[in-house]
């Protein structure tokens, strides 16, 4: 059961219930719509009532409320936990944001006590906290999903180790590669953006709880322990900063935004890998979509889609980057702004992160017609310059313009470079043997190609081992 959601402005109501004495009227409609955030920060009720007990707890220990009144305040928010997740809680928007929402209904439930709960604190700390606490749930989710997907990767390319294809520089045919190899290369970036969730994740783990509104309190509170308590490395240093500062949003859309840039690009050759021209590859039943008029078609609709969320995910990071900036310190109501994009982000690409799994993992590779094309282009023709280079001693520029003017050749008698005779061969250079034909090969061509980091699949084999270690551990 959802719980409900009460949106009606409240016309009996002629003094404001939150802000008490300093105001006579409660706020118009429009204001409150503009206003409200409960219908998307409800969202972090688990982390603002994970706050509230630990805050709970710290101003007990330090004597600043009774051990009785605490221990009413951790059952209510019990109670409003098991309300919430079992959907019977009635969320109201007269209340603003999560925040109220709970401490409201847990006075209905503790009296008194519930009011002494905001001692100390200020509703700024609280949502930095309860923020940084759900990004820091989020980091963790989606690294355990990009684990699944470099593991999908690693077991592909394991698998293709030894598979020919063509390798691409501006899309033109340049050398051949393996299949394995190109596939640890999205293991190598989906690495380095799980690094980068783990740096945000490292600096972000400051608490802000007890900067209260902006200043700090006259309270003697423990700071040290609330943290502790949250799972933080320890408390941020300075209260104006703490509230004010969103740059762990920030950071965590950047690193969306740059794995957004990663999986489009494996997406895009998912699409263009699965056309009739290329026939790389056939995306499997389950994540493609047919066409209501052209019964042949088969559409990678998942790898389009992932490609095409992309650029909503880079919009989140525009978007709050141009609500932060120029804002005087410390908080600003602009900064509820932060919440939509963030979640929709977040949720956007753990979204994509499993559709590329399963795309991944259920994939066909046409590998006889990525051989035949892996030939294709004159792709040996660096292997024929090595072999001029390394055989018969020649500098690296001369091969280079003696390949070309073989490559000519093959051009105009409309074969490939394997298609040449040894009597052709020797019209360009006559010191040329029939050795070089071993060159030109597509597998040759790649066994060769055994410097580190290079897409032999000896190379290939060794460093599919190396990443699941490091993948695995
Ligand atoms: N709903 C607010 C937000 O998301 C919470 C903080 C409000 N603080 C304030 N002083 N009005 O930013």
């Amino acid at each position: 059961m959802p719980n409900k959601m009460n949106n009606k402005n409240n016309p009996s109501q002629s003094t404001s219930t939150i802000w008490g004495g300093r105001f006579k009227a409660g706020p118009s409609a429009v204001m409150e719509e503009i206003n409200a955030s409960i219908g998307f920060d409800q969202r972090l009720y688990a982390q603002d009532i994970r706050g509230s007990r630990a805050h709970a707890r710290m101003l007990a220990a330090q004597g600043i409320i009774t051990e009785a009144d605490a221990k009413a305040i951790l059952q209510g928010l019990d109670q409003i936990e098991g309300e919430i997740k079992a959907g019977g809680f009635t969320f109201s928007r007269t209340l603003e944001d999560i925040h109220m929402n709970v401490e409201t209904r847990l006075r209905e439930i503790v009296g008194d006590a519930a009011g002494r709960l905001h001692t100390a604190r200020s509703r700024n700390d609280q949502v930095a906290t309860d923020v940084k606490l759900w990004v820091r749930d989020a980091i963790d989710g989606l690294d355990g999903a990009l684990k699944d997907l470099q593991i999908a990767l690693i077991d592909r390319a394991e698998e293709h180790a030894g598979s020919v294809m063509p390798g691409f520089t501006h899309l033109q045919a340049a050398q051949p590669v393996t299949l394995g190899h190109y596939l640890l290369a999205y293991v190598e970036m989906i690495g380095r953006d799980r690094s980068r969730l783990k740096d945000c994740r490292a600096r972000l783990n400051e608490c802000p709880l007890g900067a209260a509104a902006l200043a700090g309190t006259s309270f003697p509170i423990d700071r040290e322990q609330t943290a502790a308590a949250l799972g933080f490395d320890g408390p941020t240093r300075n209260s104006l900063d703490s509230v004010s500062d969103r740059d762990f949003a920030l950071e965590y859309l950047s690193v969306l935004s740059i794995l957004g840039v990663h999986l489009s690009r494996l997406a895009e050759e998912m699409v263009l890998w699965t056309s009739v021209q290329f026939g790389f590859m056939r995306v499997s039943d389950d994540f493609s979509t047919g066409s209501s008029i052209m019964p042949q078609k088969r559409n990678p609709d998942a790898a389009e889609l992932v490609r095409g969320k992309a650029g909503r995910v880079f919009g989140a990071l525009m978007g709050l980057l141009t609500v932060m900036k120029g804002l005087p310190l410390t908080y600003g109501k602009d900064m509820q702004e932060d919440k939509e994009p963030l979640f929709d982000a977040s949720d956007t690409m753990e979204l994509c992160v499993s559709a590329m799994t399963g795309m991944i993992k259920s994939a066909t590779y046409h590998v006889d017609r990525m051989k035949l094309d892996a030939g294709k282009g004159f792709a040996t023709a660096t292997d024929l310059a090595d072999w001029l280079v390394r055989v018969l001693a020649m500098p690296f520029r001369d091969a280079h313009h003696v390949t070309g003017a073989l490559v000519k050749l093959a051009e105009d008698k409309g074969v490939g470079l394997e298609g040449l005779t040894l009597a052709d061969m020797h019209s360009v250079n006559a010191g040329i043997t029939k050795d070089v034909f071993a060159v030109l090969g597509v597998e040759n061509s790649v066994s060769s190609r055994t410097s580190f980091g290079g897409t032999a699949p000896a190379n290939v084999r060794a460093a599919v081992r190396q990443a699941r270690e490091r993948v695995v551990q």
